[in-house]
């Protein structure tokens, strides 16, 4: 098949959270099955042209964002020497400091614009690249007009007329939502489509619902998720969500273990793996030395690395913090994002500077260092589409400590010292007593070496590797595929 994936994010190029690793891993494991996988993203100011070898096309375009004309440039290189990426280059919208929004976490006034922007020129791209998709496969809400082009504005552009689409949700809280009157004309459908009840949501003009209304098909990151977000968890959607039944797909996200491994991690201070964890007690010294903390092995070092958002837990982890760190109990912190937390993250800090390190940037190589260092890994989410981190931590024997919900459900079963079986802790009651329960019971899980020991090989054997989730992947391209088809079939007099 020819798949096109747009998003916001992919790695190794610019990455904010999961998503990043979705798009830039995911197309690698089509690829090995014989796909013709290439990408859209937009050429953020962040990305390294130098490094990566960005190379201009020799085509200027320009789509409308209302009545403004924007032109742009396709630059373009491989990911992994045979997957072609293209970056969408206009220096208004995209060479700025940040991705979506400045340091103190506030979201740039003009994103409708930006991705609106974003949308018309992939379609735009794809067509001047002459690359007929069967599948284009759109990312969380900064591409949900894209499905909406193909069934309105491009519904009889002969281009399109075999490709289908697929829209996936990695985070329902991020819907795309403006007001409605002067985001029509500046997307540039009609008042007719609006009433359609395809992309109105509660009065306002929502990108994440134009998406989900107009796609073939609807998938989320796990099968926990598409459960729940077609109940209260929904934020609003479940009646799209609902009405779509049959076309949504939960597909659990897997890493890419030839990255997330510490056999051969040139960012810790030595190596491991599950039958030679001694490296993983070096890996701890040094964060404990990193963080300012007494080096103790007998310490309990707790780790969090995450954006900075409630939907992580926060509230419950900066609740907790004072009273776990009276027991022999350290914690680092790496995140960055929302301002509130982080403030509170560095008051809290400065409380307890010996036992808790707060670290408020992106860092990729640090984040491997306390994967690798850390003995557990905190994620008590109040939801979480899929999560990363925790099959991350995973892969470097650091034990997950997770609410039960979405993804966390679906890779963390809670450690049992009768069977001995389970690769974490899960507590399902999303309070700060029960959170904090539950790192005691860890924690005296962890003063006992045998059963610890048990439960980091459990850690490791877990694997979420993408093998699995990519024959997924591909049935369910199969029967977007077919529903196009049927659909040309039935449409063919238009
Ligand atoms: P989400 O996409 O909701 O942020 P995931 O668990 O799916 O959550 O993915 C988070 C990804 O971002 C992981 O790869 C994690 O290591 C990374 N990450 C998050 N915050 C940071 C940070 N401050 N520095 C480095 N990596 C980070
Ligand atoms: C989102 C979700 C996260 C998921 C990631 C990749 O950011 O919050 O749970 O793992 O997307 O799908």
């Amino acid at each position: 098949m020819n798949i096109l994936m747009v998003a916001a994010e992919c790695v190794p190029f610019v990455k904010t959270g999961g998503l990043a690793d979705v798009v830039g891993t995911l197309p690698k494991y089509l690829k090995q099955r014989g796909h013709d996988v290439r990408i859209i993203i937009p050429k953020y100011r962040q990305i390294d042209g130098a490094k990566f070898g960005l190379e201009a096309l020799p085509c200027k375009l320009s789509v409308f964002v209302g009545k403004e004309q924007e032109n742009f440039r396709i630059k373009t290189c491989m990911l992994d020497g045979n997957i072609p990426v293209y970056f969408i280059e206009n220096l208004r919208y995209f060479n700025r400091p940040g991705v979506y929004g400045d340091s103190s976490g506030i979201g740039y006034g003009d994103n409708r614009e930006r991705f609106i922007f974003f949308c018309k020129a992939a379609v735009e791209a794809v067509k001047a690249l002459m690359f007929r998709p069967d599948i284009i496969h759109c990312h969380d809400w900064h591409t949900g007009l894209i499905p909406a082009y193909l069934k309105t504005v491009n519904l009889c552009d002969g281009f399109f007329w075999n490709t289908s689409s697929v829209y996936t949700i990695h985070n329902i809280a991020f819907q795309g939502s403006f007001e409605a009157a002067s985001t029509l004309p500046m997307a540039g459908f009609s008042w007719e489509d609006y009433k359609s009840d395809k992309l109105e949501f509660y009065n306002t003009f929502n990108f994440m619902k134009a998406g989900l209304a107009y796609t073939d098909i609807i998938s989320t990151v796990s099968p926990t998720y598409a459960n729940e977000i077609q109940g209260p968890a929904g934020k609003g959607m479940e009646v799209v969500l609902q009405t779509r039944k049959k076309d949504v797909f939960g597909i659990l996200n897997g890493i890419d273990y030839s990255y997330w491994n510490p056999r051969y991690d040139r960012n810790l201070a030595a190596n491991f793996y599950a039958k030679d964890k001694s490296g993983k007690k070096f890996c701890k010294k040094y964060l404990q030395e990193k963080c300012g903390f007494k080096v103790d092995d007998k310490a309990f070092l707790l780790s969090v690395v995450s954006r900075f958002d409630m939907q992580k837990g926060f509230d419950l982890i900066i609740d907790s913090v004072g009273n776990l760190v009276k027991e022999n109990i350290q914690i680092v912190v790496l995140g960055s994002g929302d301002r509130y937390i982080k403030d509170t993250m560095l008051y809290l800090k400065s409380l307890y500077s010996d036992k808790l390190a707060v670290f408020t940037d992106y860092n990729e190589p640090l984040s491997h260092r306390i994967y690798a260092g850390a003995d557990a890994f905190l994620m008590p989410s109040k939801f979480e589409p899929c999560g990363l981190s925790q099959i991350i931590a995973l892969a470097y024997g650091t034990v997950p400590i997770v609410n039960k919900t979405g993804g966390l459900s679906d890779t963390i079963e809670d450690f049992s010292t009768n069977t001995l079986k389970g690769n974490g802790f899960v507590f399902d009651f999303y309070k700060g007593e029960s959170f904090e329960y539950t790192v005691r019971r860890a924690y005296d899980i962890f003063k006992n070496s045998f059963l610890w020991n048990r439960l980091t090989d459990n850690a490791f054997a877990s694997r979420f590797s993408w093998d699995n989730s990519v024959q997924e992947y591909e049935k369910m391209y199969d029967t977007a595929a077919a529903r196009k088809i049927k659909d040309n079939i039935y449409n063919k007099n238009i």
